[in-house]
């Protein structure tokens, strides 16, 4: 696991990860009764839009990090028991009794380095001819940020060393074929994203994408380092590059195709 979370600074910042969460949904064929896993589900912005979809169903909220999972708990009260919050390591095999209809997850297998234990437990909780519908960050990702990160100084000179994956589409589709997956489709997607450049790219950055280099620093370093890091960004701009992910466990069973690619 990676450091925890200002979860209720994400909370209020993470508009772009749930504008690409509700596309991310939109590839989920759902008939409303369903029970989705949310992988990672943060402070659960992405999970109460996946909730509004599944009227009769069921949502399990899981994050390994304590503070987001209080968070979206907060923020799910009003569905009541039609969400469970489960704390989990994505790298271990996952506490769910029974299979899941589908998986859903975004913004969250990057901060997970060993993509073939993540697919394996996942495949292991979701029912044969069930989807598993993602996004993440991918090669490239934020490839800017880290330049100037590296420039700056700090733990990591390449994007490489971090503590987060940005892998392919290619090496994901074979990894997810290893694991289990069939009719696997995974492309990436560029995104860059414009900020309100001074104090809001500056929360940004040290919230979501310096959080790690941060941790890794006095306290008394860390304002300097982001401030650094932001002047020497060519615009006020992260270079977002997302990864989506579309696959079936085991043999396709029914539903429909999903849409997007
Ligand atoms: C950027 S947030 C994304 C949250 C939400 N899905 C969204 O789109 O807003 C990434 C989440 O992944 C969780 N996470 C990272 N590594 C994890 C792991 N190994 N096991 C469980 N959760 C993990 C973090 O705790 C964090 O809440």
């Amino acid at each position: 696991m990676t450091t925890d979370w200002d979860a209720a600074t994400y909370d209020r910042i993470a508009d772009p990860q749930a504008r690409w969460g509700e596309a991310v949904l939109d590839r989920l064929p759902l008939r409303g009764d369903e029970r989705v896993l949310d992988a990672g589900c943060g402070s659960g912005r992405v999970t109460e839009l996946l909730l509004a979809r599944l009227p009769a169903g069921h949502a399990i909220a899981l994050d390994g990090s304590p503070t987001m999972l209080e968070a979206a708990r907060r923020r799910l009260a009003s569905f009541g028991d039609r969400v469970t919050f489960i704390v989990a390591d994505l790298l271990e095999p996952l506490p769910i009794d029974r299979p899941v209809d589908a998986v859903l997850s975004t913004a969250t297998f990057h901060w997970i380095r060993d993509h073939d234990a993540l697919f394996r437990h996942l495949a292991a909780v979701l029912r044969t001819g069930g989807w598993l519908v993602a996004q993440c960050g991918g090669a490239g990702n934020v490839a800017s940020v880290l330049a100037a990160a590296a420039e700056v100084g700090g733990p990591w000179s390449s994007a490489a060393e971090g503590p987060w994956l940005f892998a392919s589409a290619e090496e994901t589709a074979d990894r997810l074929a290893r694991a289990g997956f069939v009719d696997v489709r995974t492309w990436l997607q560029s995104e860059p994203t414009p900020f309100e450049a001074g104090e809001p790219l500056e929360t940004y950055l040290a919230t979501i994408v310096l959080r790690e280099h941060l941790a890794r620093m006095p306290d008394s370093d860390r304002d300097a380092y982001v401030r650094g890091v932001a002047a020497k960004l060519p615009r006020p701009e992260i270079d977002y590059v997302r990864l989506n992910i579309v696959a079936r466990r085991g043999r396709a069973l029914d539903c429909g195709t999903p849409s997007g690619s």
